[in-house]
């Protein structure tokens, strides 16, 4: 089954099991017991709508991602409904596209791939129009900075209200998947104790997340590129799933059998290549003064929080477009790359794809820059960001009407 229709028929396979559950909780409800007021879903959920409806509640939609790319999706489908125009024809050209909730015009390669392909963006136009028949929409995102975005969200037609309630973030690191908590605990005091040493903002750290690994070619110019710049570093290295099978990157044994002969002997003294990374703890910690990421919109809100610079490299997903506006949009982030993986599933083109060591370490000194703009700016919006959840913050705010909304 293509990935991209997996989680449309888990969700609809679901439907009896939450209809069940819900049945359960309405029937027990008495005095004591609150009463059903509503649903709220995660967006890929959307079509729960219809088990909502069934009960008579309304259904708040979860965006899990940010304002400009539910913009980007309501703006899709309304050119695929009202102006009959598909977007997918423009896959791979060199195309920008004028996109409502965008300053800037966005290059189609900028854009998620899933919505470049025939499938993936007709499953989109149909979630987006599901989105529609909700009773409002929750973003993690705040309002000072999206608020560009967020004011164009009443311009694509019918639309709910939006409720900008973020950064919704988990500041306790993820356990690692299959791994027993004693062992993770080990890694995480071990990785901690090694920041300890270091001076602030001297470290740079990369790590692209639970399904984020890369060929060989690749790891070689990045060691290449990280022993260039001088920088100290933390480096989340994994090993590629085997070949065919959909399942998460893991450790290596032994890395060296993939870095550049010696270069873990010779990088003693300044790095550290690690496995699995508790990325949370990892951020928080003051040694670290710039992430190489992938930008994923939680990397993102959380490198936010925690006021530290990112340089761009993303891989699937929204991830380029998160980039694109990080970069251009925001002023937020170095670029290292904006477009890389957007050719993702072709092998031929991945290959030419692997990011040369010279742009990976101009990226990681820009970085590391200690007085860029870009690290002034990212830690006035780290303060900004804490002030958006505290009592009358924006997104204190927000989430108080959201409240009201469902008990009026
Ligand atoms: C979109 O919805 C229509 C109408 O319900 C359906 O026929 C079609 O198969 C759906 N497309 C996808 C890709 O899910």
């Amino acid at each position: 089954m293509p990935r991209s229709t997996f989680s449309k028929t888990f969700v609809e396979s679901h439907k009896p099991y939450v209809r069940d559950a819900v049945a359960k909780l309405a029937e027990s409800a008495d005095q004591l017991t609150p009463r059903l007021a509503g649903f709220v879903v995660d967006m890929v959920c959307a079509t729960m709508i219809d088990v909502a409806n069934e009960f008579g509640v309304p259904t708040y939609i979860f965006f899990t991602s940010n304002a400009c790319f539910l913009g980007l999706v309501f703006h899709l489908q309304t050119l695929a409904d009202e102006h009959d125009v598909d977007v997918t024809e423009l896959k791979d050209s060199e195309a920008e596209l004028f996109v409502p909730s965008f300053v800037n015009p966005v290059p189609t390669k900028a854009l998620p791939r899933t919505l470049m392909e025939r499938e993936g963006a007709a499953l989109f136009a149909n979630l987006t129009r599901r989105f529609r028949e909700a009773k409002g929409i929750l973003v993690n995102t705040f309002w000072e900075l999206e608020s560009h975005a967020l004011r164009t969200l009443s311009s694509y037609g019918e639309t709910p209200p939006v409720y900008p309630v973020g950064p919704i973030l988990k500041l306790k690191s993820e356990d690692e998947v299959h791994v027993d908590p004693e062992q993770a605990g080990k890694k995480k005091s071990d990785i901690l104790k090694w920041l300890d040493d270091q001076l602030p903002s001297s470290v740079v750290f990369l790590c692209f997340g639970s399904r984020g690994s890369f060929g060989e070619d690749q790891v070689k110019e990045m060691a290449c590129a990280l022993e260039q710049s001088g920088h100290r570093f933390l480096w989340s290295l994994r090993r590629p799933p085997p070949k065919g099978k959909i399942t998460h990157p893991s450790d290596y044994a032994d890395p060296t059998a993939v870095l550049p002969d010696e270069f873990i002997r010779r990088t003693a003294e300044i790095g550290k290549v690690i496995g699995w990374a508790p990325q949370v703890d990892v951020l928080a910690h003051p040694a670290i003064g710039g992430f190489v990421s992938h930008c994923w919109w939680n990397s993102i809100l959380e490198s936010l929080w925690f006021g530290v610079p990112i340089a761009t490299w993303p891989m699937y997903a929204e991830q380029q477009m998160n980039a694109f506006e990080m970069v251009r949009e925001w002023g937020l982030a170095v670029k290292i790359s904006v477009e890389y993986g957007s050719v993702f599933h072709s092998t031929a083109e991945e290959r030419q794809l692997v990011l040369i060591a010279q742009d990976i370490e101009r990226g990681i000194r820009e970085v590391m820059e200690p007085d860029s703009t870009v690290r002034k700016r990212v830690k006035e919006m780290s303060e900004i960001s804490k002030r958006a959840l505290m009592d009358g913050g924006s997104s204190s705010s927000s989430l108080g009407r959201f409240i009201d909304e469902i008990f009026l």
